[in-house]
């Protein structure tokens, strides 16, 4: 059976984890930074199809010790491409590379590149085309001191990418990050979620498809199901059943609710819910969480305040924000959980709340905590 390595946030390892071994895949074993498990195909595929916390699934194809040119040609040339694609589909090689033979990831992806071609020619007289955009077969190289591994990539497009954001918000949350981190809460999945500062409203999305049920891979296409070696009559079967999934939790959207005092996120996230089939059921709010007055008690509060990620943003009017996001979560958050991701310790100090649990995560560049606040009931 093949092993499939998985990417995720740094911090969200656990979390992964436990997605996989919910999905029944075998063999589960943590990484840094991701996942491994050893399981058929159709794993993977339910894999992409329903991991929410997940970035990338890839398969291993070959691995061996690699000191040059040679011995990279020779170890892809072990691997029939053949089972992956024709001569008339596209591929595209990644590279990373890390105290290797070579300095970057130019020459060794050529080398595989040429491996495959070569193979393919000596196979059919015909070669297939390298495409940036939307290959058939994205392959990926990692070339560690002298080991060499090559992986297949089942997405295509990473998973964190659903479909539903169409325009970016200034300091957007990757999805998968998002979904992770509600799946690091303690909430039941049912009752009333808010974001004070919401944003896009990453989190409210995630949590009304974590709520009703939705695979985040629903209406979305993976590289995968162009390969030949594919089970397209078990892709298929996963497929439909996670409509049905998605179609018979539908109606149970919890109460949901973002405020945000930037018109254009609001727009964006407006047409984020709509996109992600949600358009009527997440209330949004313009304005400052100063004068912001939740629609309902929330059991559940998840939030993404800036930390001072961008240059522009001026200390002292953070920090208050900051003040004015502890006030707000005292005064009218009485009861719940609150959790808010901090850059920046400094401010979350000003929330005047002490955490009761602090999760390190990683979001893009920025060593993170995902702060765990529980509010006393008024
Ligand atoms: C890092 S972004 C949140 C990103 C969001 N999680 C997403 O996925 O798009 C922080 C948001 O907080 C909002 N914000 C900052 N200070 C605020 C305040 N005092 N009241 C309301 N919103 C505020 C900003 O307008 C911005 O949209």
């Amino acid at each position: 059976m093949p092993t499939y390595y998985v990417a995720c946030t740094l911090g969200l390892e656990e979390v992964l984890a436990r997605e996989l071994r919910e999905l029944g895949a075998g063999s589960v074993t943590l990484r840094r930074g991701a996942c491994s498990f050893v399981d058929e195909p159709a794993t993977a595929y339910a894999a992409c199809l329903w991991l929410r916390s997940a970035i990338r699934v890839q398969e291993e194809l070959a691995r061996g010790p690699v000191r040059d040119r040679d011995d990279l040609y020779a170890l892809a040339s072990t691997v029939d491409w053949s089972r992956s694609m024709t001569h008339l589909q596209t591929l595209a090689i990644d590279g990373s590379v890390k105290d290797s033979f070579a300095n970057d990831t130019r020459y060794p992806v050529l080398v595989v590149k040429d491996a495959i071609c070569d193979q393919f020619r000596a196979a059919t007289g015909k070669r297939p085309d390298v495409a940036r955009d939307r290959p058939d077969l994205p392959v990926k190289l990692v070339l560690q001191g002298e080991q060499a591994i090559l992986y297949r990539e089942l997405g295509g497009e990473p998973l964190h990418k659903r479909g539903y954001r169409e325009v970016l918000h200034r300091s957007p949350l990757n999805e998968a990050t998002a979904a992770g981190l509600l799946l690091l809460t303690d909430w039941d999945r049912r009752s009333p979620v808010l974001d004070p500062m919401c944003g896009s409203a990453t989190f409210l999305i995630e949590a009304a498809w974590l709520a009703t049920d939705r695979a985040p891979g629903l209406g979305r296409t993976f590289a995968f199901e162009r390969w030949c070696d594919t089970d397209l009559g078990a892709w298929r079967a996963l497929y439909d059943q996670a409509e049905a999934r998605a179609a018979a939790g539908a109606e149970r959207v919890p109460k949901l609710c973002g405020n945000d005092r930037h018109p254009g996120a609001i727009a964006i996230a407006q047409q984020a819910i709509g996109a992600a089939g949600l358009g009527g059921k997440v209330q949004l709010v313009h304005g400052d969480v100063r004068d912001f007055a939740p629609p309902f008690p929330p059991a559940l509060v998840v939030t993404n305040p800036p930390y001072g990620e961008r240059l522009q943003d001026d200390p002292r009017a953070l920090a208050d924000d900051w003040r004015a996001l502890g006030q707000f979560l005292h005064e009218r958050c009485g009861g719940a959980s609150a959790y808010v991701l901090c850059g920046a310790p400094e401010l979350s100090r000003q929330l005047g709340l002490r955490a009761s649990q602090k999760f390190p995560v990683r979001n893009g560049p920025i060593e993170c905590r995902w702060l765990r606040y529980q509010i006393d009931a008024r």
